[in-house]
């Protein structure tokens, strides 16, 4: 508990410090002694007085009362306030947010930051970045900031520096992919290797096809990765893997495992799908200089036959969905476009990280979004959020965030097990704009109320301007950014289509409420740093988001009871296959599901694979291993 309300940078019990010494690389890898962790868990619990839900507290009560104050607003009239407008508008960084356009006025935010010091918030930052095991369901510390940490900072769990750790295998990457990427180190057949597919999913996933999408058209990026590709391959749907080594030559592809576990069943089979691939064309020796691994189960690695040496650790306080900041995503990207980006991508999200932890709370970007949208799923009831990146190159934000916020705050409970009585979490979802504007923007203008974040840049990383142009093409888009937040906002009345003589029956059809909230959300371009600086602005306002609402944000448990089922399914596939039977009521599954199954079975044992390239992309593996079960032809 003393650890977790000193102030993060000043007093004598600093947690993160300058290093002063040139620490020695060391393994300090520690669990959480539980002490700890009931410390935590305390600071989680015990922050809102006169009850275990934040909903019973006087500053939930106070916003409660509000949202009749804020009912009798408009955004179209919020909007003509000078004061509010300049008063509404944060930046930090070169990260510009404008959340003018949320219903919201100057007292809503007063009430909303009093509601964040009820809930601990601040308690709680510290508590993350001192390394506190906050996730107690796990019993482990929560510290995705470190792992972005600079050299010189010292940040403790338990007693012990993990910086230098971290910093161990970030100079692991650093040399091995050099040593890639100059061609020191070479396939089986002395080839270099120029093509690289990451298999893992979820967490070990989504976060580094984010950032490899946002960095692959910024020219300087993409010139550092010239005749260099990056793939993946998550979904254990064969059809993910003839896409992903599609046209690939096993002698020149570097695969890269990351599982945190290396146990996810999906990661694991395609993993061993690949290692056949590799094996089927160049031998088993062939392995060690093909396959390397990242994960916290170094154990496991080195079992499935990849060599220790060639594996790249992270922690186990370093959670799934939080770790594209770790070798997860900084061994693929340095793969791609060398290390130093991955240095100016980790600087980034460090600042936006220093920001959070120091910035009071009315100044601080991820504490002020991640207020403003439990504002709107708490209070104004809506379930859902839209992430709307103006910029092409953020096209695979909004399917990162979607595990970053849903499986983060995608809880009923609180971290004691109490059921929450107010909604959580949000529904998000998102495309680029302008294109979702001609597909789902629709709902967004006249249906649904769903909060909007627009993300837009400054500079483009490709400009276009055609001549005789009145604006270029990135200004085009923009043009866009800016006009579909206040078309949501302002909307149109019946008295304007009126006076533009729109005919009484469609006036109803072509009425736009307004009033429908979005914020804004400028960057001075997309490159590694600003890359760096979005990952954590999320990161962070989710976790805000939790604090306040009492969730455990850093556990998943939702996710265990379909992988158990699919457990029992996988074995009863296998034994009635191999016992050419169907299922019956003795088989335990209900009714729906043994039809199910037996429809699937029956349908399956009329295929006929007569020829291995029916079965699977065996045009890429051609190997009896590859075959499918006997029983099926
Ligand atoms: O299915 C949920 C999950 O556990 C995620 O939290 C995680 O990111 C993903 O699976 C992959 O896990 P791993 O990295 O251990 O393979």
């Amino acid at each position: 508990m003393k650890n977790a309300t000193t102030s993060f940078f000043s007093s004598k019990k600093t947690i993160i410090k300058t290093n002063t010494k040139n620490t020695t690389l060391k393994n300090t890898k520690k669990r959480m002694k539980p002490s700890s962790s009931k410390a935590a868990t305390a600071v989680l619990q015990t922050e809102h007085k006169g009850g275990s839900l934040i909903s019973s507290t006087s500053e939930w009560n106070a916003l409660k009362e509000h949202v009749k104050d804020i009912e009798k607003t408009h955004l179209r009239d919020l909007l003509k306030d000078y004061n509010r407008c300049e008063n509404l508008t944060l930046e930090h960084d070169g990260v510009y947010v404008d959340y003018a356009r949320q219903r919201v006025t100057e007292e809503t935010m007063e009430k909303l930051y009093a509601l964040a010091r009820a809930s601990g918030v601040k308690e709680k930052i510290n508590a993350m970045f001192s390394g506190e095991a906050m996730n107690s369901t796990e019993n482990r510390a929560v510290l995705h900031v470190a792992t972005r940490a600079p050299r010189s900072k010292v940040i403790n769990v338990d007693g012990s520096n993990v910086v230098p750790d971290v910093h161990d295998v970030l100079d692991k990457i650093k040399d091995f992919s050099d040593r890639v990427r100059n061609g020191e180190w070479v396939g089986h057949t002395g080839l270099p290797l120029t093509d690289v597919v990451c298999v893992g999913i979820g967490g070990s996933f989504l976060g580094p096809l984010f950032v490899h999408t946002a960095l692959k058209t910024n020219q300087s990026h993409a010139a550092d990765a010239q005749g260099r590709n990056l793939r993946f391959l998550a979904n254990v749907d064969p059809v993910d893997v003839a896409r992903a080594l599609n046209g690939l030559n096993p002698e020149t592809t570097l695969v890269v495992v990351v599982s945190k576990t290396f146990t996810t069943a999906e990661t694991m089979l395609n993993a061993r799908t690949v290692r056949q691939w590799i094996i089927a064309a160049l031998g088993k020796e062939a392995v060690s200089k093909h396959m390397v691994a990242v994960s916290t189960n170094l154990k496991l690695v080195s079992e499935f036959g990849i060599d220790p040496k060639n594996a790249f650790a992270f922690w186990d306080w370093v959670g799934g969905r939080y770790s594209v900041c770790s070798a997860v995503g900084m061994l693929p990207l340095a793969l791609q476009y060398g290390f130093e980006t991955c240095e100016q991508f980790l600087k980034g999200a460090w600042s936006m990280d220093e920001h959070f932890a120091t910035a009071e709370f009315e100044k601080n970007l991820p504490v002020t979004l991640g207020l403003i949208s439990t504002w709107n799923v708490s209070f104004l009831g809506c379930d859902a959020r839209a992430i709307l990146p103006y910029c092409q190159a953020l096209a695979k934000l909004a399917p990162h965030i979607q595990q970053v916020a849903m499986e983060s705050n995608g809880k009923g409970v609180t971290i004691d097990g109490t059921p929450v009585d107010y909604p959580t979490g949000e529904i998000d979802f998102g495309e680029p704009g302008t294109n979702g504007q001609h597909s789902f923007y629709q709902l967004i203008h006249q249906g649904r109320v769903i909060p909007c974040d627009f993300i837009g840049v400054i500079k483009s990383q490709q400009s276009v301007y055609l001549k005789g142009e009145i604006v270029s093409n990135h200004d085009e888009l923009m043009c866009n950014f800016f006009a579909q937040a206040d078309a949501l906002a302002v909307g149109k009345t019946p008295v304007e289509l009126r006076a533009e003589n729109c005919p009484d029956t469609l006036i109803p059809h072509k009425t736009f409420t307004g009033n429908r909230p979005s914020l804004s959300i400028m960057l001075p371009e997309l490159n590694a740093y600003t890359t760096g600086q979005l990952l954590s602005l999320y990161e962070h306002r989710v976790a805000v988001q939790g604090f306040v609402w009492g969730l455990n944000s850093f556990d998943q448990w939702g996710v265990e009871l379909g992988k158990v089922l699919a457990t029992r399914v996988r074995a009863t596939m296998h034994d009635k296959r191999n016992e050419g039977k169907m299922l019956d009521s003795s088989d335990g599954y209900n009714h729906s599901t043994e039809r199910m199954l037996n429809r699937y079975l029956q349908g399956k044992a009329q295929l006929k694979y007569d020829t291995p390239s029916d079965v699977f992309p065996c045009d890429l593996i051609n190997s009896e291993e590859c075959r499918p079960p006997s029983s099926y032809a």
